[in-house]
């Protein structure tokens, strides 16, 4: 298993462009098994969790071609040759949580879906069961066999209800994505109450309307969907990736950096944006720009560091997979800062690697209390998830001497090529191969 061996200490400064967002593009991707006609998907990042998700819906007989466009970005042309397979198997599964997004459009299309049940993972146990209310109430039949979820549809077709994908934590983005894709191809209108109002849901939904569906609401927690016969083929950009121009925007402030981020989703990043404001991270808009998911800004600091309490909550409030490098920058700042995790309570694995960089954190339940100090040290550290890695990375970028983070497949994931993203604006992060275990 790869690792990445930090030399702490130098500010960033430079130019980056913000990638095309993961989360986006893989239930995106897994909207293409609602039609048989051509999809052309551009900006799709390059990732491990992405390459799982092409090879998830090869075995589901959709056939993925890559190309780039004149810009040298990637370009995916998929389309569905075969609709007979229906089974996402353990083996894919386990390794990408994300592959039960295929279940609400393999129900719609092909009346009928085995996904392997995705186990618990680093962040928490990660239950789906609103997921299967909501393809419930349309009319599924769901048992639980081996291990996997055995959906069918009695008739063939789903039909449109009213459903409520509220849970304990508040709504489910994948889950809202799953039962708004399967509604498009119902028969009669649903209407899903407390839906996920992330960016992400309102990008598939604007891919799906261009295929054709009739979704009303989508960004807000009603959606209207009426159901149509069939969808057509599309050709859809994928939205900049608001995690990682906030892991950018953190990599500016911890390492008192100048950066300058292209295509930037400022719009979706409010809530990170404002609390960067107040620990003394300044993220200015430059131009005017057209959209506001695309724009261009300069993250550097305001002042010194000061603390701030963060309260992750669902879309627009403050996202959880930017808790962990948030909490990597107040480790730096002045004061007492309060981390209250509201989506994910034991997403906190990252708080015992950043003590032994010197960290000083309390975490008491869902919450934890950064003291800041000076500054952190170096260390040999373990990535446990995506996010939680990307804060050690950012830890270790301001950190004195050498950190070593291991297990980096888990920034693999989510970020692309991330070291020599870091490494083009100044920073030192190399890339090296686990050493060859002893023979004897
Ligand atoms: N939940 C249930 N039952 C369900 C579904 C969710 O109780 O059937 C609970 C979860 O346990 C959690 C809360 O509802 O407490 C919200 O979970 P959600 O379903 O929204 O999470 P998700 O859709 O599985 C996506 C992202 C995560 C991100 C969360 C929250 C993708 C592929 N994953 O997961 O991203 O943290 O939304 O915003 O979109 C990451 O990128 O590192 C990552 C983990």
């Amino acid at each position: 298993m790869d690792a990445f061996v930090i030399e702490g200490g130098q500010r960033l400064r430079g130019r980056l462009r913000v990638n095309g967002s993961k989360n986006s593009a893989l239930p995106i991707m897994a909207g293409v098994l609602l039609t048989d006609q051509p999809v052309t998907l551009r900006d799709v990042p390059d990732l491990s969790d992405i390459r799982n998700m092409v090879r998830l819906l090869g075995e589901l007989g959709v056939a993925i071609g890559r190309e780039t466009d004149t810009e040298g970005r990637p370009v995916f042309c998929i389309q569905t040759i075969d609709e007979r397979a229906s089974h996402a198997r353990y083996d894919i599964v386990r390794t990408m949580r994300a592959s039960v997004c295929v279940l609400g459009p393999m129900l719609a299309r092909r009346g009928r879906a085995r996904v392997s049940l995705p186990g618990g993972c680093a962040i928490g146990q990660r239950p789906v069961d609103i997921h299967l209310r909501g393809l419930q109430a349309l009319g599924a039949r769901i048992s639980l066999e081996d291990g996997d979820i055995v959906a069918e549809v009695p008739g063939g077709r789903l039909t449109g209800a009213t459903v409520f994908l509220g849970g304990a934590n508040g709504s489910t983005v994948l889950g809202t994505a799953n039962v708004m894709s399967a509604a498009t191809l119902a028969r009669g209108t649903t209407v899903i109450e407390c839906a996920a109002c992330e960016p992400e849901i309102v990008d598939l939904a604007s891919m799906l309307n261009a295929m054709g569906a009739r979704i009303e609401g989508a960004g807000s927690p009603r959606l209207t969907i009426r159901g149509v016969e069939s969808l057509s083929g599309v050709d859809h950009t994928v939205i900049p990736d608001r995690i990682e121009a906030g892991t950018f925007m953190c990599a500016a402030g911890i390492t008192d950096g100048d950066l300058t981020l292209d295509n930037c989703p400022l719009d979706a990043l409010m809530a990170a944006t404002t609390t960067l404001d107040a620990i003394g991270v300044s993220v200015e808009p430059i131009g005017s720009g057209d959209d506001p998911m695309r724009r261009t800004c300069r993250v550097r600091r305001s002042g010194p560091l000061k603390s701030a309490p963060i309260t992750t909550q669902p879309h627009p409030g403050f996202p959880t997979d930017l808790q962990a490098q948030f909490m990597a920058l107040l480790c730096v700042a002045e004061g007492n800062s309060v981390i209250t995790e509201k989506i994910f309570p034991e997403r906190f694995l990252h708080v015992a690697e950043l003590q032994r960089m010197g960290a000083s954190l309390n975490r008491q339940g869902a919450t934890a209390v950064v003291t800041g100090v000076g500054s952190l040290h170096g260390a040999r550290v373990m990535a446990s998830d995506l996010r939680a890695s990307a804060g050690l990375v950012l830890a270790g970028l301001a950190a004195e001497g050498t950190t070593t983070v291991n297990r980096v497949y888990h920034i693999d994931r989510g970020y692309e090529s991330l070291e020599d993203r870091i490494s083009s604006v100044g920073g030192s992060v190399r890339r090296v191969k686990p050493e060859p275990a002893p023979i004897g």
